[in-house]
């Protein structure tokens, strides 16, 4: 496991390609889930100075659980279908809002979260649970977010047995 991770300055695209491949060798020997999940969270925390980043984990059929995050105090339960990270996981597809206040359905942990994105994890077509990262800026999330978490998103749980 490498001891530092180095931090770029340059566009977020840049910053997302020097970011993964170091997370991918940080990750490379540990299978545990949990000590995974909480070093991505700490690595994008402080690439991005996100306002709240961290995961939700499929514990039952109907409910996500908090799990590693790296931010303020935050709900510990999101139903199936509610909030935003409760409809990644329904649709099993990723969600970006431009504006939480223009989405009805958005749970507000934070008064300060304006944009958020939430990206699914999901393996052998089931999904384990959402990474989920909001910001205090409107509209901060775009393809190029998507494309680095969803790829992220994939290897965090592939050629990996967590459970
Ligand atoms: N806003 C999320 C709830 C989780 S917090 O942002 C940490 C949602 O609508 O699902």
């Amino acid at each position: 496991m490498p001891e530092q991770i180095t931090l770029i300055t340059g566009s977020k695209e840049e910053v997302y390609e020097s970011l993964l491949p170091q997370i991918e060798a940080l990750m490379e020997n540990e299978s545990d889930l949990i000590a995974c999940l909480g070093n991505v969270a700490a690595v994008l925390k402080n690439a991005f100075r996100h306002l709240w980043i961290g995961f939700y984990l499929v514990k039952s059929e109907s409910e996500l659980v908090l799990g590693p995050f790296q931010g303020s105090l935050a709900c510990t339960r999101i139903k199936k279908g509610k909030g935003v990270c409760g409809t990644a996981w329904e649709k099993a597809a990723t969600q970006i809002i431009p504006d939480v206040n223009n989405f009805p359905n958005h749970i507000c942990c934070d008064v300060r979260s304006r944009s958020e994105i939430v990206v699914p994890l999901i393996k052998n077509g089931e999904v384990w649970g959402v990474l989920d990262v909001d910001s205090d800026e409107l509209d901060r999330f775009d393809e190029t977010d998507r494309k680095y978490l969803e790829k992220l998103c994939n290897e965090i749980l592939s050629a990996k047995e967590y459970r």
